[in-house]
């Protein structure tokens, strides 16, 4: 006797329940059932153009996978675990609704391209959804700089204080990296833009079909080249992981920014109440726990990302069942990914600057004293002797004087009669940044000319 499963007619015994339970895909897959459907759809379509199944067999299988849609999006859809994945519970359903019929759908398929296929037109989306996420995101860091641009930060190297910047400048910053990361995923889209359905179980199939009609109509560039790597790669999920991976280090460290920010020592940011978290213990505390949660959430998604490389580096081609398993780390990261960019897009509408602490803290640590060594260049000093005797002025005042605008101009002359009273248009933070003029600096207006365009930009 056979047993009562697609593949089960070579079998004498029924597969164990914990079997079944153990080999399951189904409580994950469920999700992708829209592409898995669509893919039937598209193929019973090129089925009938290559007169494999009739028109009206063609009519019957589309109209009973439409209304399997249906009851999957209205909630009236029971997924089996026995029937393993989205592709089998879909096929078993088809069958009850439309009788024999059902059973030619597979003519010229496998479960290897029809999965492959399922997680192209899967990632495909959620690249466009991330991209969305992350416009959005840039928009919100444009639309704060709009605000608090003009305030001045402290600039760091090496956590210490290093040059004034405007806040401006330093939203930009991140922009341009999450315009990396945007186009990055976009870049993937050329690689990952082709259809593997044809491929069948690992190496095409003895009957007549058009893989280029299936690709074109599901919006692919073209079909696969090569039947085994279209069955068995995964590179176009291994790309997107990485490119969150890499996302998700630029929200990190965003968040680290702020987490530090906010802290009593910085005091640079107000985040609002409604995104901030208490403790259960002390009753004083604000607790910046959605930054902390997006760099923890790091860590999973990096783990996603090795787990997919460790699951590829030993298989042989072309189809293994390990291949099930990139589905849950692929999906996690996506999710995760995407809730970050979401939450924090929001948490920093809901941030203000406090652009009078941000401003008093660039009277520490002497950010401007690079402006008097760029002073002295310009009076015809070399740039290391330049720096050496602004050195000295630091050693010598560092203890006693508040800031350089402080030294008088006596004591300036001290250390190099080329110093005279214009010095002061670049000491203090403010003046020092109005001197900035070079190709992507703070310079004010090269920051307002910036600003301006990324908003047009990502309003558009
Ligand atoms: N659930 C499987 C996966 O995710 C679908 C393909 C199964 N193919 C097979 N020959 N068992 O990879």
């Amino acid at each position: 006797m056979a047993i009562n499963k697609a593949w089960g007619a070579r079998f004498k015994k029924k597969t164990a329940s914990s079997v079944e339970a153990f080999t399951e895909s189904i409580s994950f897959d469920q999700r992708l059932y829209k592409y898995d459907i669509e893919g039937s759809i598209v193929h019973a379509r090129m089925l009938a153009e290559c007169k494999l199944i009739t028109n009206s067999e063609r009519d019957a299988i589309i109209k009973g996978l439409k209304e399997i849609l249906n009851d999957i999006e209205s909630g009236k859809f029971k997924f089996k675990t026995e029937l393993e994945d989205i592709h089998m519970n879909v096929e078993t359903a088809l069958l009850k609704r439309i009788g024999n019929v059902a059973k030619k759908l597979h003519t010229a398929r496998s479960r290897n391209d029809q999965i492959a296929l399922d997680l192209r037109l899967w990632v495909r989306d959620q690249i466009q959804e991330v991209v969305s996420a992350i416009t959005n995101l840039q928009l919100g860091m444009v639309l704060k700089a709009k605000v608090f641009g003009k305030g001045i930060l402290p600039g760091f190297t090496h956590l210490q204080h290093a040059q004034p910047i405007l806040i401006g400048h330093y939203f930009l910053a991140y922009v341009e990296m999450f315009e990396r990361d945007r186009t990055r995923l976009i870049d993937g889209l050329k690689r990952l833009n082709k259809s593997p359905l044809g491929a069948c179980a690992l190496a095409g199939t003895t009957l007549n079909i058009k893989p280029e009609m299936t690709a074109k109509a599901l919006g692919f560039d073209s079909p696969f080249e090569n039947s085994l790597d279209a069955v068995s790669d995964r590179d176009f999920c291994l790309e997107f992981a990485a490119s969150l991976a890499i996302i998700s280090m630029h929200l990190s460290r965003f968040c680290e920014e702020w987490i530090i920010w906010s802290s009593q020592e910085f005091d640079f940011l107000d985040i609002d109440d409604s995104y901030c978290t208490g403790s259960s213990i002390m009753p004083q505390k604000k607790n910046p726990d959605v930054l902390e949660l997006i760099r923890g959430k790091c860590g999973r998604v990096y783990g996603n990302l090795f787990s997919l490389l460790t699951l590829m580096k030993g298989l042989p081609l072309s189809y293994n069942r390990d291949l099930q398993e990139d589905k849950e780390a692929i999906f996690d990261s996506s999710d995760t990914v995407k809730d970050c960019l979401l939450i924090l897009g929001e948490l920093i509408k809901k941030t203000a600057f406090k652009i009078d602490n941000t401003e008093r803290s660039c009277q520490k640590g002497f950010p401007d004293a690079t402006g008097i060594a760029d002073y002295l260049v310009k009076k015809g000093i070399p740039f290391r002797e330049a720096h050496e005797i602004v050195g000295k002025i630091v050693k010598k005042y560092s203890k006693g004087y508040k800031e350089l605008s402080d030294i008088s101009i006596k004591e300036f002359k001290q250390f190099s009669p080329l110093i005279s009273k214009d010095i002061y248009k670049t000491l203090g933070a403010r003046n020092y940044i109005k001197q900035y003029k070079s190709h992507g600096s703070t310079s004010p207006r090269l920051v307002q000319k910036r600003l301006s365009a990324w908003e047009k930009k990502l309003k558009r």
